[in-house]
């Protein structure tokens, strides 16, 4: 097969066509399918040969999944296998015009790649960083043009989740932005764009999921199961957020919380949680350990325990969704407040890249802006704390009168 012909599904006003991926773990691996798929000449490279053999075997038994339920055949099969190639060197990479990389979380290893690969790459190649937490512009400050330089997030699974975050740093320049939005609509993915700012959109606006349903079950109000029936009977969630903290991992979410509470200079409203916490240092780390907030048999799949005591009082879990609801409605709203990205690029993000039902803004002009409003000052008098305050524009826009859409 050609090389045109087998990069034929990419739209040539992206220009981008060769893509070289940096790391080929739980990410790479998947960012690289999605750029396979849509034709582009993938290269990823680890220095792990382990992973990458783990990168290729995965693909195939992926691919061949896809065969048995019937959603591609064995030559689109052939294609995708056949527009990866699977490299130990950093050098390898040379020829790409984007590089991806998405290695271990450390703002210092991460540097040292980026400074080695800009000396191998062409002076217009992309170069682009999946973190989930380091700063966009302290990644491009290692190159000696930071211009370059952006953020493009993908969610994992990346071949299923829709979403991606396009995160420009200050240093990176417009025609690189609009090329790396074009390229990832391109790879039929929804771009939601995101300024430079901890946990960007999802893992910033999706903390009180986590974090008020923490703060319910400390305060004694209800139990575990409780709270997640709430959120999904009521809110129509898929998980709860105790299901949902077990199938990510303790450990991983905690310390996703602990960095964005860190990294906002210790604003209440992002405080971790001890429960958590403790359950991260005991080893609970959910399903991947067997025991979590819930207990998981060896095929992960959750074990009912017969002493549970969900309450089924309907005040009661009326209670809960609408305020662990109106904490991420407030969240949602003050990203706004704060130019974090646009009304639809938000409510995106939270369909697209974490499913949530609807759009929490959405949700907001549903419930009516007032009742938004009234819920959290009613938190607030009740607790005196900053955690509870309303964002500012949620209070301009009752005043006002006026909706998000
Ligand atoms: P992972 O641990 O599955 O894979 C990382 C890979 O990078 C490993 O194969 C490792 O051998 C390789 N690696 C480490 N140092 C390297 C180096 N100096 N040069 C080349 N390869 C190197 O990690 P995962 O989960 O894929 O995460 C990667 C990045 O993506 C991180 O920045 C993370 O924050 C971000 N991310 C992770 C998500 C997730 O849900 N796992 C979601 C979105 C972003």
């Amino acid at each position: 097969m050609s090389k045109n012909q087998r990069s034929e599904i990419v739209n040539p006003q992206s220009q981008i066509n060769r893509v070289g991926i940096i790391g080929s773990g739980t990410m790479g691996s998947g960012i690289a399918q999605v750029a396979a798929t849509s034709g582009c000449l993938v290269k990823l490279y680890d220095t792990n040969q382990a992973a990458l053999d783990k990168a290729k075997s995965g693909l195939e038994k992926i691919l061949n999944r896809l065969i048995e339920k019937g959603r591609i055949d064995a030559t689109e099969k052939d294609r995708i296998q056949s527009n990866i190639s699977y490299v130990s060197n950093l050098k390898d990479l040379a020829d790409s015009n984007l590089t991806i990389e998405a290695i271990v979380e450390n703002l210092e290893i991460k540097k040292k790649v980026f400074s080695e690969l800009e000396s191998y790459v062409a002076e217009d190649c992309i170069i682009a960083s999946n973190t989930s937490s380091l700063s966009i512009a302290s990644i491009a400050a290692s190159l000696k043009k930071p211009e370059r330089c952006v953020g493009i997030h993908f969610f994992n699974p990346a071949p299923l989740m829709k979403l991606v975050e396009v995160i420009p740093a200050i240093q990176t320049s417009k025609a690189v932005l609009e090329k790396s939005i074009q390229t990832i609509k391109d790879w039929k993915k929804v771009v939601a764009v995101a300024k430079d700012t901890p946990g960007f959109i999802v893992n910033r606006v999706a903390r009180p999921f986590y974090g008020e349903a923490l703060r319910i079950y400390e305060e004694g109000i209800a139990d575990f199961a409780t709270i997640d029936n709430s959120l999904k009977s009521l809110g129509g969630f898929r998980m709860g957020p105790f299901e949902l903290m077990d199938f990510i991992g303790n450990d991983v979410n905690y310390t996703v919380t602990e960095t964005v509470f860190t990294a906002f200079y210790f604003d209440p409203r992002y405080k971790p949680s001890f429960t958590q916490k403790r359950l991260s240092e005991a080893g609970y780390l959910g399903r991947k350990s067997g025991k979590g907030f819930y207990d998981y048999d060896e095929n992960g799949k959750r074990v009912i325990q017969n002493d549970s005591v969900e309450s089924h009082d309907e005040k009661l879990l009326e209670t809960i969704f609408n305020r662990v609801l109106v904490m991420l409605i407030n969240e949602a709203a003050d990203a706004l407040f704060l130019n974090i990205a646009s009304a639809e690029d938000i409510d995106n993000a939270m369909t697209k890249g974490v499913n949530y039902p609807k759009g929490l803004l959405a949700w907001a002009d549903e419930k009516g802006i007032d009742w938004c409003v009234s819920t959290l000052d009613a938190l607030y008098n009740e607790y005196h704390e900053d955690r509870y305050r309303c964002s500012p524009l949620l209070r301009k826009m009752n005043k006002e009168n006026k909706t998000f859409f």
